[in-house]
């Protein structure tokens, strides 16, 4: 299983939200995704993006078909094994970043690891925060910092676990454009040594255009 080169599979998956006009977020559409490939998401606002990234994150279930990663099949796993492998094989980052106010910068970088009982890497996460930028802050809290050092602390907590797949739903949406482009140099720097698949959704060209791949949505459909 571990030779596959693919480490996920969507087969027919879709999202419908009820309602007194359901939304066909999402219609039925399949994707294979390479291990150790950049895939960008481009489409306009309410087009589905982050439907699709949810569903491929394991954070909301597909209505229809399957969704296999790592060779599991997702339905089939209990709330227990589903939360245990999102958390160690699969980071997700966030449009609106959600820490916690209460934790620090580094506490919440490393908060899934110790849901996991694991102890972090100091040295490792230390030079994480380095990498982003972030050395002043981790001993800050959410309110002591922008809204742009908060989207890199919860980039951090993506990449605390070294999670096998990455999603990234806008990650560079609030940031500056030298920080832009660090967060996507420094996604781009997992795939390539680290063998990492990314997909991340984009507004931005030139990140999309740095890409190994770019999957358009339109109104709920995907345009390879
Ligand atoms: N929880 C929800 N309940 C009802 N409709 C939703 C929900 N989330 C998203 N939608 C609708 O689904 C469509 C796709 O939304 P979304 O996936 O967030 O698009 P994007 O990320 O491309 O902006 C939009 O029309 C949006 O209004
Ligand atoms: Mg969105």
């Amino acid at each position: 299983m571990s030779n596959d080169p693919v480490i996920l599979r969507a087969d027919q998956i879709s999202r419908t939200y009820p309602g007194s006009v359901p939304v066909h977020a999402l219609k039925p559409c399949s994707l294979t995704l390479q291990k150790g490939t950049f895939t960008a998401v481009v489409g306009k606002s309410g087009s589905g993006k982050s439907t699709l990234l949810r569903i491929l994150g394991t954070l909301d279930p597909s209505d229809t078909g399957t969704l296999t990663i790592e060779g599991r099949e997702i339905c089939r796993l209990g709330d227990a094994a589903l939360s245990r492998f999102r958390r160690r094989r699969i980071g997700f980052i966030h449009q609106d970043y959600d820490l916690f106010p209460e934790y620090t910068a580094y506490e919440n970088a490393v908060f899934p690891l110790h849901l996991d009982s694991k102890t972090e890497d100091r040295k490792k996460t230390e030079a994480l925060f380095e990498q982003l930028g972030l050395t002043d802050c981790l001993n800050k809290f959410p309110h002591e910092m922008s809204g742009g050092e908060q989207q890199r602390v919860a980039i951090a907590r993506a990449l605390a676990a070294s999670p096998a797949l990455i999603l990234a739903d806008e990650p560079t949406g609030n940031l500056d454009a030298a920080n832009a482009e660090r967060v996507a140099g420094i996604l781009s720097s997992l795939v390539d040594t680290e063998n990492v698949t990314v997909v991340m959704v984009t507004h931005d060209a030139s990140l999309a255009a740095a890409a190994d791949r770019v999957i358009r949505i339109s109104n709920g459909v995907l345009e390879a």
